[in-house]
């Protein structure tokens, strides 16, 4: 059996006792002591006592996942073996990669971790990330750390909670509806990836953000263009670019003239105030219009490659699907964690998490897809079922910066699920899944091209 690269870099510094195993730079018992025998996991502060390990030695992140819907084989080894790894990131710096549900909640709620990407030791998966970190534009929340954070977050909190997401429900089921009956209109076969999953999410952040429905076309590609991974470099900033001088044009006109959207309400309660600069406003129009479309659109996609291969659960799902669909979406953002490398960290100061202590400047990644397939929190991890409860799912992270959208996105796939299903019901692939492209392993989970479907 493959020795695993986790347990490899831990082996890495066995030098550090002929009896433990080494993770980290602490003495982990618990990976070579038999499992009845184990004993308790407790914070381990003679760290100096291990050598540490050079970062050469460490495995290179992010994992490839083995096929295109696994996770990465590496995670479930950690989360036995060393459930807050080290490893090294493509820059040759060190990450601490946090596997365990328990963990990467107690870290995702700490704030003696930061988000702020500037700092110089923020991990990074990228030089393109690298660069951006230091663009030189003005932050938005979601590289804020509170106060600053709970401030600007709030100015937007409120048009994505679960009632105003609710209240969305009736025109989402409009856009949903419509897409279906151009889909029908054609006629089958149909690119369900680019006729449906990636119009939907960008259609109701147009309505929210009050954009004109003739700039839908340039907006979308330009989004598709900046986020694509086959961009070039030059031509994702020129796109970047493109659109931040699009929302620049969008938040001037609502000056001139608002309306009920958000751009107009942030116009009215917070640029005219004072509370938020016109630079402050662009970006965050811009964040929102970009934020979300891609993993919106991979769990439409991968959501319905699995409940094809799941006949009978689909079948529970339309039988009963007012309990049933809200259930499976949750399995579903389980199942496959379609935003598995956005939750990175630097510490402020030392850490200890599980007993692995992080100092100070260090970088954390707190892995949920990890965290998703844990066997202490979920039984049969691997195992697809919409009918698990309780199914306390990480999908769209914890703590202080969990998904300002989560419950817009709940309502999303829930009316794309259902009316895909009820609408179409002898929906299903048209092609051998084996003929799907799925994005690049190192990247997060998703459909890289067409998803083509018949019904
Ligand atoms: C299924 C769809 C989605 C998934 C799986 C998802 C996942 C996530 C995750 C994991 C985070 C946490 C990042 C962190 O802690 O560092 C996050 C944050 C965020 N998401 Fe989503 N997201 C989804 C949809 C959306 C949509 C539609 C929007 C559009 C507005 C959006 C906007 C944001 C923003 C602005 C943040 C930053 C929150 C903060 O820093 O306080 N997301 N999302």
């Amino acid at each position: 059996m493959a020795l695993c690269l986790a347990r490899r870099a831990c082996l890495a510094n066995a030098s550090a006792s002929a009896a433990g195993l080494a993770c980290g730079g602490r003495l982990h018992l618990a990976a070579v002591a038999p499992a009845a025998a184990r004993p308790a996991r407790r914070p381990v502060t003679t760290a100096a006592t291990a050598e540490p390990q050079k970062n050469e030695d460490l495995p290179s992140f992010p994992f490839a996942r083995p096929h295109g819907l696994e996770p990465p084989a590496e995670y479930g080894d950690m989360r036995r073996r060393c459930p807050v790894s080290p490893a090294r990131l493509f820059d040759g710096s060190r990450v601490w990669l946090v596997t365990k549900h328990k963990d990467v909640c107690e870290a995702l709620k700490d704030d003696r971790f930061s988000k702020v990407r500037t700092h110089p030791n923020f991990p990074e998966l990228s030089a393109g990330g690298k660069a951006a970190a230091v663009s030189g534009r003005a932050p938005t929340f979601v590289d804020m750390d509170p106060p600053q954070h709970t401030k600007y977050r709030g100015m937007v909190e409120h048009a994505f909670s679960r009632e105003a997401s609710e209240a969305l429900r009736p025109s989402i089921r409009r856009h949903v509806d419509s897409l279906i009956d151009a889909m029908v209109a054609h006629g089958p076969p149909a690119d369900l990836n680019e006729a449906f999953a990636m119009q939907l999410p960008f259609r109701v952040m147009f309505d929210m953000l009050g954009v004109p429905p003739e700039d839908a076309p340039f907006l979308t590609s330009n989004v598709a263009a900046r986020s694509s991974g086959s961009s070039t470099a030059k031509d994702a900033a020129a796109a970047a670019d493109d659109l931040v001088r699009y929302m620049e044009k969008l938040v001037r006109s609502k000056e001139d003239k608002p309306g009920d959207d958000l751009v107009s309400q942030l116009v009215v309660r917070q640029l005219r105030p004072g509370h938020m600069t016109r630079e402050e406003l662009v970006q965050t129009a811009f964040l929102l219009l970009v934020a979300g479309n891609a993993t919106v659109a991979t769990q439409i996609n991968l959501g319905v490659i699995t409940l094809l291969q799941h006949p009978d659960q689909l079948a529970a799902m339309k039988a009963d699907p007012r309990v049933m669909v809200p259930k499976a979406v949750e399995e579903i953002l389980r199942y496959h964690t379609g935003s598995s490398y956005a939750l990175k960290r630097v510490a402020k100061q030392d850490v200890q998490v599980d007993g692995q202590l992080v100092r100070e400047g260090e970088g954390v990644i707190a892995l949920n897809q990890s965290a998703n397939r844990d066997e202490d929190v979920f039984r049969s991890p691997d195992t697809f079922d919409i009918r698990r409860e309780p199914n306390p799912q990480l999908g769209f992270g914890y703590g202080t910066h969990v998904c300002v959208a989560e419950w817009l996105s709940r309502v999303e796939l829930q009316e794309a699920l259902e009316a895909l299903f009820v609408r179409l019901p002898g929906l299903k692939l048209a092609v051998p899944e084996s003929q799907i492209a799925f994005s690049d392993p190192r990247r997060d989970v998703g459909v890289a091209g067409q998803l083509p479907i018949t019904w």
